[in-house]
């Protein structure tokens, strides 16, 4: 089967496709923009966006909402990620986290599925904020991001291992499954 990705994001399509490509589905991408609406959780945004662009896409499509939560700076850049990767980039979140001894951070991504109604699909992944940025694949703060039990960065690691503990690779998981019991 086809699945419509919604998303200007180069590195997300490319861990959806390598994810779901060995279960028989093939992932294409709707460049699409859609409004991204200030809210308080990952969830809402999606679901807005979800909304905005079902009124315009006549077949199923996916989309991806994603961030970075740091508990030492209060959750910060959180729903702010991409508007924060864009302005300060992750030397800017570095310097933020100079002088804190809490370095713990966690990515989390959730897929909304839009097939006539929504279905959420949520991951998670815990680590550490390194000290500087390290590696030159994934995208994002990747090159800052070190998932526990790892010495690598998701920027040293194939997209493969990046997928098999990211936040994105959960959510995916959980929506290959569902897919899987509901498409038959
Ligand atoms: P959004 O989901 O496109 O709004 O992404 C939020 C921001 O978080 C973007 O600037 C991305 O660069 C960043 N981001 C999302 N997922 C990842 C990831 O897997 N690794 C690193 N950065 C990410």
């Amino acid at each position: 089967m086809r699945l419509a990705f919604v998303t200007s994001n180069p590195g997300k399509l490319e861990e959806a496709r390598e994810y779901l490509a060995p279960l028989g589905i093939e992932v294409y991408q709707l460049n699409v923009d859609y409004p991204e609406i200030q809210a308080d959780s990952l969830e809402e945004v999606a679901e807005y966006g979800v909304g905005w662009l079902a009124e315009r896409i006549g077949d199923p499509f996916f989309l991806d909402d994603s961030g970075l939560f740091i508990p030492a700076l209060n959750g910060f850049p959180g729903v702010y990620s991409a508007y924060v990767y864009r302005t300060l980039g992750i030397n800017g979140i570095l310097k933020l986290m100079r002088g804190i001894g809490d370095r713990k951070a966690y990515f989390k991504s959730v897929i909304a599925y839009w097939d006539g109604e929504i279905h959420f699909f949520e991951g998670r992944v815990d680590g550490v904020i390194v000290e500087k940025p390290r590696g030159s694949g994934g995208f994002g703060f990747d090159p800052i991001f070190s998932p526990t039990g790892f010495d690598l960065t998701f920027a040293e690691m194939t997209t493969m291992e990046k997928n098999r503990v990211s936040h994105r690779g959960r959510a995916l998981r959980g929506f290959a499954t569902w897919l899987k019991e509901n498409l038959k």
